[in-house]
């Protein structure tokens, strides 16, 4: 049996919500008297928080758990396994892996300092129901807060792609409460946030009576203190008309829009129950690129789907090369168990998925890298994150996303006015022009 833990650490994989949902569990066991530790190798209680979005996300847990088992200093710790491998694998995770105590899928872990008392009670616990939106009634008040904060203000998915095992893990579209965001945003702000990114699977399908994402964010708008507003995921088919004059009007909101298309094939498209076309995606940018010209457009990309052909490869390069993205994220296709197209004929050969993710990779790093250099010359507000590798040296991103490095006296949490001087494949140096405090 293992002791009561004192300490614990915390261990995010994958996307952002589940940094977020890491950060709310730390705060869940430090309002529990725990104390948070750096290193994973003396805490009492370790959290994984996993990931099951792509490739052997699993096969990491159970190794990652081997390692804490084998720990050199002391004896092995209590283990938790959070997230979506808990979700998608439940209880044949302690099958599995003996040393794991307790198994929270991402919509309980708001008991979790329950399930900690049953594990030090010597009782396996296990908890992976879904109860809408309970889990964040239950958690407590936000606290510390570095300058760019996370917000999760709808989960879950009901769009169903054959690919995706997010409908499975996270469950159906929820959106939380207008007010209790507005709350929790002002809170964050009062912790030291200035930079809100709120977040969610199908972030712009968020709603409550007829109000959608852009009347959000035009209440953060108003929160004093607050400098800037982001959003991501996007899905094409929610970018509503509302949502794209708010990048026109509301001065917070960043000129970034992560807007993912997945392929530019139409027979793919809909294969993957996309429920959009290449060139309904393409309206849709060319619409908000009206409202923010300087938008900066970002995507992920999935490459070898099932079936997919060297030509409809092509078209994905071509949609490409039409949008011409500031960033974005490409993968090869990964089965994942229970999902239609795991199921699917034209599985693609690993080798054929290599060759057309490298292509398409060196295309959106010519792109990513033009992106950077045309910056060069601009005037922008940089908002600092962290200290850099040389002294006097400060990092920080620019309103189009883009890391930003440059010599100053400003400390972390300040805006400063910034000339970009010169640009690398993934960042820029820049220059102070003047101190500007938020
Ligand atoms: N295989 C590869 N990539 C995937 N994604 C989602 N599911 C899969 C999968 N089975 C990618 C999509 C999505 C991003 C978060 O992960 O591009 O937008
Ligand atoms: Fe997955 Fe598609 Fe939902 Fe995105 S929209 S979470 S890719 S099912």
């Amino acid at each position: 049996m293992k002791p009561s833990p004192r300490s614990f650490h915390v261990k995010s994989f994958g996307c952002q919500m589940n940094v977020y949902d890491g950060d709310r569990m730390a705060e869940l066991l430090e309002a529990e008297g725990l104390e948070a530790v750096a290193d994973a190798d003396a805490a009492d209680l370790v959290v994984l928080n996993t990931c099951h979005i792509r490739e052997k996300a699993a096969e990491k847990v159970y190794s990652d758990i081997g390692r804490l088992v084998k720990r050199e200093h002391g004896p092995a710790p209590m283990i938790a396994v959070a997230g979506c491998v808990a979700q998608a694998e439940g209880a044949e995770i302690p099958r599995r892996a003996k040393a794991v105590d307790i198994v929270v899928g991402p919509q309980a872990y708001h008991n979790l300092p329950a399930l900690v008392r049953e594990a030090a009670a010597g009782r396996k616990a296990l908890d992976t129901d879904m109860p809408a939106l309970s889990k964040f009634a239950a958690l407590p008040a936000r606290r510390r807060q570095g300058p760019g904060a996370f917000l999760t203000v709808q989960e879950g998915c009901d769009k169903f792609c054959t690919y995706c095992v997010v409908p499975y893990t996270r469950g159906a579209e929820i959106s939380r409460p207008f007010a209790a965001i507005v709350d929790e945003a002002r809170a964050l702000v009062d912790a030291g946030a200035k930079e809100i990114t709120l977040l969610g699977q199908n972030v712009n399908a968020w709603g409550e009576d007829g109000k959608g994402l852009d009347d959000l964010i035009r209440a953060l708008d108003r929160i004093e203190g607050l400098a800037r507003i982001r959003y991501t995921t996007s899905h094409p088919n929610d970018m509503t008309e509302g949502l794209i004059r708010a990048h026109a009007e509301v001065g917070k909101l960043m000129p970034y829009l992560h807007l993912p298309v997945q392929s530019g094939s139409d027979r793919v498209l809909k294969a993957m129950n996309r429920s959009h076309s290449a060139e309904s995606y393409l309206r849709i940018l060319e619409r908000v690129r009206a409202a923010r010209p300087d938008i900066a457009i970002s995507g992920d990309f999935i490459v070898g789907f099932p079936g997919e052909t060297e030509a409809e490869f092509e078209e994905t390069l071509g949609i490409v090369e039409a949008v011409n993205y500031a960033q974005a994220f490409s993968f090869k296709y990964s089965p994942r168990p229970g999902t239609p197209a795991a199921e699917m004929a034209g599985q693609v050969p690993p080798a054929v998925m290599d060759e057309r993710l490298q292509r398409l990779q060196a295309l959106l790093n010519a792109q990513q890298f033009a992106f950077n250099q045309a910056s060069v010359g601009r005037r922008c507000e940089v908002l600092i994150e962290r200290t850099g590798r040389k002294p006097g040296q400060m990092l920080g991103k620019s309103p189009w996303l883009q890391s930003v490095h440059l010599e100053t006296d400003a400390a972390i949490g300040d805006l400063v006015e910034v000339e970009l001087l010169a640009a690398g494949p993934n960042s820029l140096a820049g220059a102070a022009l003047v101190r500007k405090v938020a």
